[in-house]
């Protein structure tokens, strides 16, 4: 784990309310799919975690897909090309790579970052059918679409409004397609990763909750563990990836 200073190369309107940032530091070095940095933004105190989305160790280039909601992301999204930003990571457990017949990702909104390193990393783990499902409020919000398919894979997409792809959530979506799959990973809103939970057996959710020091010290992100009520787990220290059925929240 590094606390360096990023340099911003790309902060660019996506979608609605979303950016793409590329940052450039040492820290990629040691990176793994479904891990995040804590970043701190000029004039806050307390950092915001946001996943990385895909990283290149080569160039020691990575890249945060991020939705503005409150000031700090505000502010990010301000941010200009050249500028630093202070940086903790790589933190988090991230997805372990393993390898199946068929794999379905699954992208609620802001989950869907941390998706696209995972599909690239299952490509090359050898998995050949990888397909991803993403849902979003409605088209303005649509982002991710360009990053599978430069990888070669194919992508459902799902609109509460319809106004793009099929009209209602991911999970509607999944059970009206019939796709099926021997491993999943999901990353998004609560309710859908719990539906997703009593849909598959096998896979991984990627849980986003509020956060404090984001390094294991403060406790202030404990979830409990299902079958043992006594034991806990700090979800950005243990997680946040954990085994579907591994966790309440
Ligand atoms: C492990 C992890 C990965 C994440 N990855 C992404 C991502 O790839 N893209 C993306 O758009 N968002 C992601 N988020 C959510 C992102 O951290 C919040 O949207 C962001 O911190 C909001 O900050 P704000 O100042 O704009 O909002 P405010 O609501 O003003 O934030 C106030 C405080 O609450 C904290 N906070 C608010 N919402 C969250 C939240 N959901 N999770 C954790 N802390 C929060 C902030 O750190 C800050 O301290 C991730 C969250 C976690 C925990
Ligand atoms: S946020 Fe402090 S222990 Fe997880």
């Amino acid at each position: 784990m590094r606390d360096e200073k990023a340099k911003i190369l790309e902060n660019t309107l996506i979608a609605a309310d979303t950016y793409r940032m590329v940052l450039q530091g040492e820290l990629v070095q040691d990176l793994k799919a479904g891990q995040f940095v804590n970043l701190l933004v000029p004039g806050f105190t307390l950092r915001r975690p946001i996943s990385v989305s895909s990283f290149d160790k080569s160039t020691g280039e990575f890249t945060l897909l991020y939705k503005v909601l409150g000031e700090g992301t505000a502010k990010m999204a301000e941010m200009k090309l050249g500028e630093t930003i202070q940086t903790i990571g790589p933190l988090g457990n991230g997805f372990p790579i393993e390898t199946a017949e068929s794999v379905l990702l699954i992208g609620g909104g802001a989950g869907t970052g941390p998706l696209v390193q995972l599909a690239k990393e299952l490509k090359e783990a050898g998995c050949k059918k990888i397909r991803v499902v993403l849902g979003f409020p409605t088209k303005a919000d649509i982002y991710g679409l360009d990053e599978f398919n430069e990888l070669g894979i194919r992508t459902h997409v799902s609109t509460d409004d319809g106004t793009y792809g099929f009209h209602g959530n991911t999970v509607e979506l999944i059970q009206a397609e019939g796709l099926s799959a021997e491993l999943v990973y999901t990353c998004g809103p609560k309710r859908m990763m719990q539906a997703v939970e009593e849909l598959f057996d096998r896979g991984y959710i990627s849980l986003d909750i509020r956060m404090a020091c984001g390094m294991g010290a403060c406790m202030g992100c404990v979830c409990r563990d299902k079958a043992d009520p006594d034991k806990y787990y700090r979800v950005c220290k243990e997680g946040p990836v954990f085994r579907i059925g591994q966790v309440e929240y």
